[in-house]
């Protein structure tokens, strides 16, 4: 049986299935290592933008941070609820957040930036999370450059669960012009009864290094380039395509 539906709204059950394969613990040992090596700030609050379900702010949770998510999914925040019950959770568009208390470190992972779209609104996320950063502290994030997304970069999991079996499959289209990314998005769930088969397309952003790299510096933050390489803080080669973006508020600024 096929269906379409948004993974982030009545597929959400689904999406810690489609993610198994993703090392939050990882994630969240190279936002700590990150933290310690670029923010001046004493604190330890966190704020994760499109936070999904919560896994890597419970993995920071277990680092010792205190916990802020935001996600424009009541869905995938009442997940986040239920794993990090005293995270403070904010229903809001990455690109029209405004926060009244200030944070040491921002965090967006898994390509989640993209979601603000179009570029405008990833330049009014960049100036939103400056102004909720405090002085010292940082944000990072990943980032694909579009020049370097290719027709055949779909990632396919497997997993059994429930009696069930289950392919994920994700994958970007871009036609290599424009500022629209579209991920396509399938789950299929297999048992011995029936075969049901859900697809989803969003829209992100596309963009490049280099242009989000001026926006950044646009806002005020000092960058570093670093490779996603979540093993390891290692400044990017200038060849790959795949970067975490990290961006200092300096000391000396004032709070807002
Ligand atoms: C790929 S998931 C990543 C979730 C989480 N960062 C993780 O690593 O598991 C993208 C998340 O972004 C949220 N999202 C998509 N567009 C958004 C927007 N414009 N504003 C805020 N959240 C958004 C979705 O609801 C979803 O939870």
């Amino acid at each position: 049986m096929e269906h379409s539906g948004s993974l982030y709204t009545d597929l959400s059950v689904y999406y810690d299935g489609f993610c198994h394969e993703v090392d939050y613990a990882a994630q969240a040992e190279f936002a700590e290592r990150a933290f310690a090596c670029f923010g001046h700030s004493e604190g330890r609050a966190c704020m994760d933008l499109a936070c999904g379900t919560g896994q890597l702010l419970a993995q920071m949770g277990a680092r010792g941070f205190t916990l802020s998510g935001l996600d424009n999914s009541a869905e995938m925040l009442a997940a986040t609820a239920v794993r990090c019950p005293d995270a403070e959770l904010v229903l809001c568009d990455l690109a029209s957040f405004s926060f009244t208390s200030r944070f040491d470190v921002i965090t967006c992972f898994l390509y989640s930036l993209h979601y603000s779209h179009p570029v405008a609104a990833i330049r009014e996320t960049l100036i939103r999370a400056y102004q909720a950063l405090k002085p010292g502290g940082v944000i990072m994030f990943d980032l694909v450059d579009c020049q370097g997304i290719t027709p055949h970069n779909d990632v396919i999991t497997r997993l059994e669960q429930d009696g069930a079996h289950f392919t994920f499959q994700s994958g970007w289209r871009y036609s290599g012009e424009g500022e629209e990314l579209a991920l396509h998005v399938s789950i299929c769930r297999d048992d011995v009864n029936d075969t049901q088969r859900w697809t989803d397309r969003h829209v992100m952003t596309a963009t490049t290094i280099a242009d989000v790299n001026k926006l950044m510096e646009a806002a005020g933050f000092e960058v570093t380039i670093l490779e996603r390489d979540f093993t390891a803080l290692r400044q990017w080669d200038e060849q790959s395509f795949n970067v975490v973006m990290v961006g200092q508020k300096a000391l000396a600024d004032e709070e807002l």
